[in-house]
């Protein structure tokens, strides 16, 4: 049995993913953490790692970057593997998970589900062809409750597409602050924010007369969950290292 405990499980996530770990045979639910308890998780919630008595063999995170250091603290203290899922971390932060997986597996992902990840390969292959000659613009709509802007699964996708290309590009956040024409190496990425829309991510490469779009709707919050779950039994065995969504991809 693999031993699970969630991050933030009485969050909207928490919540998805408590179902989906239960729903596995070789998982075990041993314990949430959160700020409050609403009583209603089955499973004992502490108020933080450190209060944990047994021994885990994974931590899954989808909380609040508030709480990211008392987690790798967790982590590395008993070399417990992590699954960081929560977004708005500083640059800071991603350095000290890339830093603390010298010492414990770490998995993180700003976006935990296949379609995202192969919505990235493909915008990849797409800039390959078409960069020089189209503009690449990210427009990505979430819930009205979410905090941070743009999406963490955004700037993931900016910066694979940055990365395959030899020039160097720069990030420009929603144009109303300078009202200037856009230069070609700029990868434009606009926030939109209402209801309860769950996640969509559109990659647009604007050509002279023509546009090809390449989108990823998310209608649930269960591919997620489904994600962290994978990404957790991946983990679980791991010493040490850093790893996302594409080593299980490519392990599969
Ligand atoms: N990587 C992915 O695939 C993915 C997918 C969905 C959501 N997320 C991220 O997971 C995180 C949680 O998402 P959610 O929709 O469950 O959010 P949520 O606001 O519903 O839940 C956040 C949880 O963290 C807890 N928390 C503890 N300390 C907190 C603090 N100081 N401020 C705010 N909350 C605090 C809250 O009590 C709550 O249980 C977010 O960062 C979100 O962007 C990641």
């Amino acid at each position: 049995m693999i031993k699970v405990a969630i991050n933030g499980i009485n969050g909207k996530m928490g919540k998805v993913l408590s179902a989906a770990v239960r729903n596995q045979e070789d998982m075990e639910l041993v314990c949430g953490f959160d700020i409050f308890d609403d009583g209603n998780n089955g499973c004992p919630v502490y108020k933080a790692p450190k209060d944990c008595p047994e021994k885990l063999d994974v931590v899954i995170d989808f909380s609040h970057p508030a709480l990211f250091e008392g987690v790798v603290e967790y982590g590395l203290s008993t070399k417990t593997p992590l699954v960081i899922a929560t977004t708005g971390l500083s640059p800071e932060q991603k350095e000290k998970m890339v830093e603390a997986s010298k010492e414990i597996a770490v998995f993180h992902s700003a976006n935990m589900s296949l379609g995202v990840n192969l919505l990235i390969d493909l915008v990849k292959q797409a800039a390959q062809v078409l960069y020089g000659n189209f503009d690449i613009e990210i427009i990505e709509k979430h819930h009205n409750q979410k905090i941070d802007a743009p999406s963490g699964t955004a700037l993931m996708i900016a910066d694979e597409i940055s990365d395959s290309l030899s020039d160097s590009m720069q990030y420009v956040y929603d144009r109303h602050s300078v009202r200037k024409k856009r230069e070609k190496a700029e990868i434009g990425i606009h926030a939109v924010r209402g209801g309860t829309i769950v996640g969509e991510h559109e990659v647009l490469f604007a050509g002279k007369d023509e546009m090809i779009s390449i989108t990823h709707t998310a209608t649930s919050k269960e591919i997620f969950a489904t994600g962290g779950v994978r990404a957790a039994r991946f983990i679980a065995s791991k010493t040490c290292g850093y790893y996302s969504m594409k080593d299980v991809i490519s392990n599969q």
